[in-house]
């Protein structure tokens, strides 16, 4: 991936779709980070937001007619083409995909494309069934060949209310695509999915069920996966960390929502590292209401949770696993038990307990596959997680 760095000069290109709000804040994060930022709009954007707001954070005029005396005159069209160090098209829409793929040069966005010889990304957001249409996978080949980087698109809920690949990458998740490019390294080229954090359990509406876990165990694993050039996306339960540079992160709550977020976006998935600490159990029937204290005793009914890990572990051509295993006694039997019954390629355990393990800086992991073992003695866990990550490497097929 080529990417950008502060004091450089990117053209924005934006055009029409429901994602074409999100570019404001792009545009706002880039100049934050020192990027300057013109921007080029097409008929059709300005349909779905202002120039005026792209005007307003990045203080430079918005051009969007291509035949426009007055802008000519001050940057002429290759001018600015040459001005940019990047171009970016977020959203970049099917229609103007095809019309890339095509060399297409009727409007001042597509002729920038064709004058430019900065790198180009898109980042593209349509519909599900526009994402998936042959002519718009052919578009993007070809796109590609050319060597036009893709971010994106985001898996979920979409404006339209289908549910699929499709959404344009969130605002933050494009500046630290290419702010901070992939490196090289032992996963230059994969996908990694990792879980981490807890999961909380409604109990009604302002109570929950959850564990001590913070999160940094697995967001140091995906800071390492993406250190090694990894595409990375993680999986949040509730925490308090920034997401790591470069990862894509989904937040949920519980862990049916973990469950869900983790098969929408399994496809072309290589390695799943199963860091989080899902609850196994949860309230059968939360309450709508705040539960009274009326009663002398209560009791809580609960259900058990999907195994996420498990069920990943289970699919036939599924990615390579990596589940951790909690302990709080015996760690290799149990953590040896878990690898034949969940069925997973390794194991990571670590002992847990009131200053261990969970909401702690360092931690101290025995490493499992089918047939042999490491011990990765107690350490920061980013650091731990580097290491781990090359055991992984090792034994990656
Ligand atoms: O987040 P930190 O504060 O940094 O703490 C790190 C950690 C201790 C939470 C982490 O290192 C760790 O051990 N994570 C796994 C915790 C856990 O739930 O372990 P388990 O032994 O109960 O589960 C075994 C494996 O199955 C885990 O990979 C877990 O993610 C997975 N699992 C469990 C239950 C479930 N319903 N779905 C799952 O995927």
């Amino acid at each position: 991936m080529k990417g950008i760095e502060a004091g450089n000069n990117l053209l924005l290109g934006v055009t029409g779709g429901i994602a074409a709000y999100k570019s404001v804040e792009l545009a706002r994060l880039f100049r934050k980070a020192g990027v300057n930022v013109r921007v080029v709009m097409t008929e059709a954007a300005t349909r779905f937001v202002g120039p005026m707001s792209f005007q307003a954070v990045t203080g430079q005029p918005v051009r969007v007619r291509l035949f426009d005396e007055e802008h000519e005159a001050a940057m002429g069209h290759i001018e600015l083409a040459r001005w940019a160090d990047h171009l970016l098209i977020a959203p970049a829409s099917a229609d103007f995909l095809a019309r890339m793929a095509h060399g297409l040069g009727d409007d001042l966005l597509s002729t920038l494309c064709l004058a430019t010889a900065a790198p180009v990304t898109v980042a593209p957001a349509m519909n599900i069934h526009m994402w998936s249409h042959p002519a718009t996978r052919a578009n993007l080949s070809l796109l590609t060949e050319r060597g036009v980087q893709v971010l994106g698109p985001a898996s979920g809920e979409q404006a339209c209310g289908d549910t699929g690949p499709g959404r344009m990458l969130e605002a933050a998740e494009i500046v630290s695509g290419l702010m901070y490019p992939r490196k090289t390294g032992l996963f230059s080229g994969k996908r990694v999915l990792v879980t981490a954090g807890p999961t909380r359990e409604a109990v009604d509406p302002v109570r929950f069920i959850s564990n001590r876990s913070s999160g940094k165990m697995g967001f140091a694993l995906a800071e390492a996966f993406a250190g090694q050039g990894a595409e990375v996306l993680l999986v949040a339960g509730p925490v308090k960390l920034d997401t790591p540079a470069g990862v894509r992160r989904i937040d949920v709550q519980s862990a049916r929502q973990m469950h869900e977020a983790v098969f929408d976006n399994l496809q072309g998935v290589d390695v799943f590292a199963a860091c989080a600490a899902v609850a196994d159990y949860r309230p059968v029937s939360p309450s709508d209401q705040k539960i009274k204290k009326n009663a002398e005793r209560m009791e809580l009914t609960l259900v058990r949770n999907p195994d996420i890990l498990a069920d990943v572990a289970a699919l036939e051509n599924g990615p390579f696993t990596l589940g951790f295993a909690a302990e709080t006694r015996a760690l290799a039997d149990n953590a040896g038990t878990k690898l034949a019954e969940k069925g997973v390629d390794m194991i990571a355990a670590n002992l847990v307990g009131e200053n261990l393990g969970f909401d702690v800086e360092q931690n101290a992991l025995l490493v499992l596959w089918p047939g042999g073992e490491a011990t990765l003695p107690v350490q920061d866990k980013k650091s731990l997680a580097r290491e781990l990550i090359g055991i992984l490497a090792e034994h990656y097929q």
